[in-house]
């Protein structure tokens, strides 16, 4: 049986995995690096720490799952999305990445709109408005701010596309993550000429669209020897972490959604036709579904605010969990379900690193509001848990009001590990909510992709129904849905109420 690599370039890592064509897990291995953040809301990587982090993996996962390098059949890459690797003319990176949480572009957001004529122009011509944290505008803020690198720029690349430079040579993206640009037209699935043209941008720059599944390259044999593999591996598109999170976990034909909590929390929905949110608050992507689309919303801060919580408040659970050799997180979970549902009229707003659905505000700030003297480190937690989980009700309320139809919601990252989170997510939500048998997320994803396109299956669709199972499934508990349901509206109306307060706030903290 062919052994297939899935590569995901994170942001706090690289993880490779392993996996057998029947879908077998053989190995994981992670390697983590640093982010560095040279000023307030900026965000960058050195896309060698991807590389090398690439090269750690796989070594690793050969050694681990005792594979041997002839019977590696096929590479898929997944990564961050949107961030912006510069390269020169003889392929050197001129400057640190750009990554997607970067909230650096607010003007260019505003010029890219404005040169595109109007933000409905954008919309139609790419799907999607201009955010900060898309590649458009970090092309456009190096014109701006660094013309002397500017004018190097010979080469863009996605992150997992850099490393598909590494280990092929080639310069190639798929759809998915090409999607993320804001520079595709999204319903063609190639570059947007037009906007390209309107920006004044040399679409030279940008690499070859491939489908996801499609070969973009093989491994060459400089890059074969660093990572112990053969050359001639044949390396596919791949997806964008959260198109190929969702192939990972089965959302690959029209009403299955998924509600994923990483750092970020993102909710997805596959489309067989391109759908938009007239008002722009959900992305509309290409998906890694060869011809089919994408919906989702994005939460900057999801399970990152309790990450938050846990790093600054729960320095004594921290220090126990140790001590017991458990997760930080149980106890933190465990402490907040303690207090009841609505945490007693304590209301958390997950905006720790601005929002983007709906809202689109890189101003937008964490805030508990509501506190009193009855409140204590059980309903701060479960607070906590409930604004992230409320922040991803309205990505799935906007996705039901494009006519998707949501039976139930498949849980991945780290809110659907705890019983006690799968349960509040099913009372948020208000609908039956499961997990399942793939917990791997977009390292899975791409590997399958990698088997559908050296000819293991016929289609991703075959692919996921042979190796994806429901295993778990929390039904909404009826007085604590009710309880959600009339606090919601409240959650909902604190941003409308301090939206004004951010933006001072923002404006003192820059003097
Ligand atoms: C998706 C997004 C994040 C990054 C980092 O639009 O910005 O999910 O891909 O994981």
């Amino acid at each position: 049986m062919g052994v297939y690599l899935g590569i995901d370039v994170g942001t706090s890592g690289t993880k490779t995995l392993a996996m057998r064509s029947d879908g077998k897990i053989l190995a994981t291995a992670t390697a983590e690096y640093p982010l560095s953040s040279p000023r307030p809301g900026w965000s960058e990587q050195d896309p060698e720490h991807w590389w090398q982090a690439s090269i750690k993996t796989v070594r690793a996962v050969l050694k681990l799952g005792k594979i041997k390098p002839v019977d590696v059949a096929g590479i898929g890459l997944s990564g961050q999305m949107h961030g912006s690797v510069f390269l020169d003319a003889r392929h050197n990176v001129i400057r640190p990445a750009l990554l997607w949480n970067d909230q650096r572009t607010s003007a260019e957001c505003a010029e890219i709109e404005s040169l595109a004529g109007g933000r409905a122009q954008l919309i139609e011509l790419v799907a999607n408005p201009a955010l900060t944290g898309f590649t458009a505008p970090k092309i456009l803020w190096l014109r701006n701010h660094e013309p002397k690198h500017f004018e190097r720029v010979r080469q863009v690349l996605l992150p997992k596309d850099y490393v598909r430079f590494r280990l092929t040579g080639e310069f190639a993206t798929e759809v998915s993550d090409a999607s993320g640009t804001l520079l595709l037209d999204v319903q063609k699935r190639a570059w947007s000429k037009t906007l390209l043209e309107r920006l004044s941008l040399d679409p030279a720059i940008l690499p070859r669209v491939y489908e996801s599944e499609e070969v973009s390259g093989r491994l060459s044999a400089a890059s074969a020897k660093l990572l112990g593999l053969s050359a001639g591996v044949p390396v596919v598109g791949g997806g964008g972490d959260q198109a190929a999170g969702a192939v990972g976990n089965g959302i690959v034909r029209r009403g299955v959604i998924s509600a994923t909590m990483g750092t970020s929390g993102v909710v997805f929905a596959h489309s067989d036709e391109v759908q938009f949110d007239p008002q722009g608050r959900l992305h509309t992507f290409c998906h890694a579904v060869r011809g089919k689309w994408h919906i989702m919303g994005v939460v900057l801060s999801a399970g990152g605010s309790l990450q938050w919580y846990r790093n600054q408040l729960g320095e004594g659970e921290v220090a126990l969990a140790r001590k017991k050799k458990i997760d930080p997180y149980e106890l933190i979970t465990a402490q907040a379900a303690q207090a009841p549902a609505g945490s007693e009229g304590l209301y958390f707003l997950p905006y720790l690193t601005g929002e983007r659905t709906p809202h689109a505000d890189p101003h937008a700030r964490g805030a508990w509001v509501g506190l009193s003297l009855r409140h204590g480190r059980a309903q701060l937690a479960r607070s906590v848990i409930e604004g992230a989980t409320y922040a991803m009700r309205d990505s799935l309320e906007i996705i039901q009001q494009l006519q998707v139809p949501v039976k139930e919601v498949r849980l991945s990252g780290g809110g659907a590990r705890s019983k006690f989170w799968r349960q509040v997510q099913a009372d948020i939500y208000g609908v039956k909510a499961v997990t399942t048998n793939s917990v791997e997320g977009p390292a899975y994803g791409v590997a399958l992709l990698a088997a559908v396109g050296t000819g293991a299956y016929k289609s991703i669709v075959e692919a996921c129904q042979a190796t994806i199972k429901v295993v778990d499934s929390t039904m909404p508990a009826l007085r604590s849905k009710k309880v959600y349901d009339a606090a919601y509206p409240e959650y909902q109306h604190l941003y409308r109420s301090l939206k004004d307060d951010f933006r001072t706030i923002a404006g003192l903290v820059a003097k």
